[in-house]
């Protein structure tokens, strides 16, 4: 009888200990955040966390009396140990929320662990439609491919803009823009005669590109994630697209602002769709490019250091409104509905998807004191992410 009490009370005391991680270490609230800092992705990793580490050497250390411990993990970009590292994460570390998220294969492996742990998932980076919906527990600063890629298929038929080949890589994010520029550009009045796929790993776009040379369209619309574009407009310009009269245009994935400057002229011109240009021309992003610049070696901030900044302003606002003394669900209720000035321009957590709405920008390569920008020409504002309507 006795034995069994001990039993018993061992077990609440443990049960009580994993629910409520938080009383462990009083003072220490801990951020797990998982990238690829090393591999084919590795500028996600590393743009995000110099962004996250701006925010709080600006912001401070210390949020409602709590110690704010950053805990960076490099997953490499593959699914399994982004997965294993979560765990590791939550059961070891015990950490308060866990954000990152490079690519859409990890955010998805994750999103069973913030469901089972009730850990608030702050996806900082992966954009495919459908991550929001795989846990309750996931919150979004980043963007959906959906939402970006529509604005352009409205753009392209305006501008002369008709026959349209799709080039994009073979997985979540490329077949949703896929499949909402052609249905759009399809319902303008336009057309995609051909849709290409590339893998993600090691893409060879050579033979692809000339594929698009001999169909002839009058533009390549192209999506590869952050880290690839350069190499995309290498080769579209290596094989001569340009000068056969294919117009590239692309989602701004593809004129990154971590690679757009070592493009080169051949990219002036070319048109993406967007939501964040390191040239956008507020105030406050004047003060952030110039902030996060002289924080890493003049280093330009890209649309993944800018979800990953707001993202710790998501969770240092929600540790400020639960005082320090909510758990998961508690922290979770207070990152939705979240409005607030980015960088980027206005953004708002939507509390029913849990998703991001914010302005999408048109933009041109333009040169300017003498380097390349993403200039903004055209912003349709407050566009929440279409895929979510289906
Ligand atoms: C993704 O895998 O969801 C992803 C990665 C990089 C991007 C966009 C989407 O630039």
């Amino acid at each position: 009888m006795k034995r069994r009490l001990f039993t018993a009370a061992a077990l609440a005391a443990a049960t009580f200990a994993a629910a409520t991680p938080a009383l462990a270490q009083d003072n220490v609230f801990k951020i797990g955040l998982i990238l690829p800092m090393t591999g084919q992705q590795a500028t996600t990793g590393r743009q995000i966390e110099a962004a996250a580490r701006l925010y709080m050497a600006q912001n401070g250390a210390t949020v409602a009396g709590k110690k704010i411990e950053l805990i960076v993990k490099d997953d490499t970009s593959l699914p399994d140990a982004t997965r294993r590292l979560a765990q590791e994460l939550v059961v070891n570390d015990k950490v308060n929320v866990l954000a990152g998220f490079g690519i859409t294969p990890s955010a998805l492996a994750t999103a069973p662990i913030a469901t089972q742990s009730k850990t608030p998932m702050v996806v900082m980076a992966a954009a495919t439609s459908s991550i929001t919906q795989a846990s309750p527990y996931i919150v979004r600063t980043s963007f959906t491919l959906p939402q970006v890629s529509v604005a352009l298929a409205d753009w392209a038929p305006k501008n002369g803009i008709k026959k349209v080949v799709t080039l994009v890589s073979d997985y979540g994010p490329g077949i949703d823009a896929e499949k909402y520029f052609k249905e759009r550009l399809t319902f303008n009045g336009g057309q995609v005669t051909e849709a290409l796929r590339v893998p993600l790993r090691n893409p060879d776009f050579a033979p692809f590109l000339q594929k698009v040379r001999d169909a002839k369209p009058d533009a390549l619309f192209v999506f590869v994630p952050s880290g690839a574009g350069a190499a995309v407009m290498k080769q579209f310009l290596e094989r001569g697209l340009d000068k056969a009269g294919i117009k590239l245009i692309a989602t701004g994935d593809v004129t990154d602002d971590d690679q757009l400057n070592d493009m080169g002229d051949g990219a002036l011109g070319v048109v993406t769709s967007h939501h964040y240009s390191a040239d956008h021309p507020s105030a406050l992003n004047k003060k952030f490019v110039a902030a996060f610049s002289s924080a890493n070696k003049g280093m330009r901030p890209n649309f993944m250091a800018v979800g990953g900044y707001d993202g710790m302003r998501v969770i240092y606002e929600a540790l400020k409104t639960t005082k320090g003394q909510g758990g998961g669900d508690a922290l979770l209720a207070a990152m939705k509905g979240q409005i607030f000035e980015s960088p980027r321009g206005k953004i708002f957590i939507d509390a029913q998807t849990r998703d991001i709405v914010q302005d999408v920008y048109l933009r041109k390569v333009e040169k300017k004191n003498g380097q390349l920008y993403n200039v903004e020409f055209d912003v349709i504002k407050d566009v929440k992410d279409p895929g979510k309507a289906k």
